[in-house]
């Protein structure tokens, strides 16, 4: 471990010495034979947590809602999802490129959709509109500031997605930070999301991998997609084997990064008002506003310091708390950064 501390994102994490042997003990086989028993036990594992029938093993979050895209959305139809989404910012066309459907974004709040929303972005059903295929949520949201719907209100997104006949998708590279902070228990996750995904490799801390979560024949065609693109593995038990650790220790403490986050957005929003809203902090993230002083001075300042954080505009920055920043490295962060702020 070095003495920096790394707030720009949950993924920078490395895996512990516990996630480490854990990896170096799995039994592996070849995953495209079906014969790695480690994947398995996840895949198991993970559809049983969720009370969904089947799930599958991806390298990448992307990956992940990708193959669910491709899968469930028909060619040359519309996802509505919300402007600011992952799959819209950050996925270079994946969704044009792969599974050839088009956007239709709704502006939410903090990332979030809602049920009005939603309703006043269908349009007419038939003959000339283009069709829906999916409405796709994100639990929780990056660019929205680590907010999250909560499964009552993903429950009245159903309802609208369930009365046009196509599945709710879920971007739940976070959802355990969701799950953690009360946003719904697994198991109604698991039946209010038609298909959905999460990261072992965000606040979770494994190395690598995403676990999809759908009925067993939109897995089976998921699988072929992942194929398709590439993502089919061999011998990565290794991989599920940090993917089981995470799951088994690090869910809870993600209580830890929220009540770190709070922290940190609390000393900000005392020592410099108007830096951050502290009604914005539900989870592991906090947005602040640089105000006059210029994001990457801060980012530069806060860098001498040994506190590492990400610019996300000119004005703007992301500190994402994650498992390798404790308590003292987080008020210590927290000093750092209001000095940075007022140079
Ligand atoms: C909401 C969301 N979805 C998807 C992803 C993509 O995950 P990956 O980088 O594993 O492809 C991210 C990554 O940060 C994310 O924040």
């Amino acid at each position: 471990m070095t003495d920096v501390i790394d707030l720009r994102s949950d993924t920078v994490t490395r895996p512990t010495d516990g996630m480490r042997r854990a990896m170096a003990a799995a039994e592996v086989g070849d995953d495209v034979y079906g014969e790695d028993p480690t994947i398995n036990a996840l895949e198991e594992e993970v559809a049983d947590r969720f009370g969904r029938e089947a799930a599958m093993l991806t390298p990448t979050g992307i990956m992940a809602s990708q193959t669910l895209l491709a899968a469930l959305c028909p060619r040359g139809s519309e996802l509505i999802c919300e402007s600011n989404a992952h799959l819209v910012a950050y996925e270079v066309g994946a969704a044009a490129l792969i599974a050839a459907v088009q956007f239709r974004t709704v502006d939410g709040d903090a990332g979030r959709l809602g049920a009005a929303a939603v309703e006043g972005a269908l349009r007419p059903d038939g003959f000339p509109y283009t069709p829906l295929g999916m409405i796709s949520v994100e639990e929780t949201t990056n660019r929205g500031g680590g907010a999250f719907h909560g499964v009552d209100t993903l429950r009245e997104i159903r309802t609208i997605a369930d009365a046009r006949g196509v599945p709710l998708h879920g971007d739940g590279a976070r959802l355990f930070n969701a799950i953690v902070a009360g946003g719904g228990d697994e198991r109604a996750y698991g039946q209010v999301l038609s298909a959905f995904s999460f990261c072992l490799s965000k606040g979770l801390g494994a190395p690598v991998g995403s676990v999809v979560v759908a009925d067993a024949d939109v897995i089976a065609e998921a699988r072929l997609w992942r194929r398709r693109l590439g993502g089919a593995m061999r011998q990565a038990g290794v991989l599920a084997a940090a993917g089981r650790y995470a799951l088994e220790h690090h869910v809870d403490r993600l209580a830890d990064d929220h009540a770190n986050a709070r922290v940190l957005a609390t000393r900000l929003a005392e020592a410099v008002p108007g830096s951050v809203d502290l009604r914005s902090v539900a989870t592991n993230m906090v947005y602040v506003d640089t105000g006059a002083v210029p994001a990457a001075q801060v980012v530069e300042h806060a860098r001498d310091k040994g506190v590492r954080v990400g610019a996300m505009g000119d004005h703007l920055l992301r500190l994402v708390t994650n498992l390798e920043v404790d308590a003292d490295e987080t008020r210590r962060a927290a000093d750092v950064l209001v000095a940075a702020l007022a140079v």
